[in-house]
């Protein structure tokens, strides 16, 4: 039994320890914007938050969570799609086939909160999900966007 806290709810979820919290965030709670994709902790699809953080779930046994931890998937990242990072995704249209996005936008907002006004060599160290489409510059070009949105949005 896992008991986590998923987009400001608690759960419970009858599983093995050592299953990846992707798995339980698509299969048991059928939140399935977080993608699968490698499963190896190598391409980001997966991105979650766990207290602010951008993590790989696939890489994330349950058993290593605890309640206390909070866990916010895409569809948590906002109540309506009005984030930042969603504003300026819908602006330029960053994505492609869309696959790799959640997890981009997961990353992306991650990056924002611990750095408001990443550089093109900050966002390329930092955020490392692979997009088969091809969308890095109009990601960066949304990141910048985004910082612009949430700058704005203080003043
Ligand atoms: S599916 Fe988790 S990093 Fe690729
Ligand atoms: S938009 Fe298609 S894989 Fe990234």
């Amino acid at each position: 039994m896992a008991k986590l806290t998923i987009n400001g709810a608690p759960v419970e979820i009858d599983v093995e320890g050592t299953t990846p919290l992707l798995w339980v965030l698509r299969e048991q709670l059928g939140l399935t914007g977080t993608k699968y994709a490698c499963g190896i902790g190598l391409c980001g699809s997966c991105t979650v938050h766990i207290d602010g953080q951008a993590v790989r779930s696939c890489m994330v046994p349950v058993a290593s969570l605890t309640e206390a931890q909070k866990v916010v998937t895409i569809e948590g990242l906002s109540p309506d799609g009005s984030h930042p990072v969603q504003r300026a995704w819908a602006e330029l249209d960053v994505p492609q086939c869309g696959y790799c996005q959640p997890g981009v936008i997961m990353a992306a907002a991650a990056l924002l909160n611990d750095n408001p006004s990443p550089s093109d060599a900050e966002i390329d160290s930092k955020l490392t999900n692979i997009c088969r489409c091809g969308t890095f510059n109009r990601v960066r070009r949304g990141i910048h966007l985004a910082a612009e949105l949430i700058e704005r949005g203080r003043t």
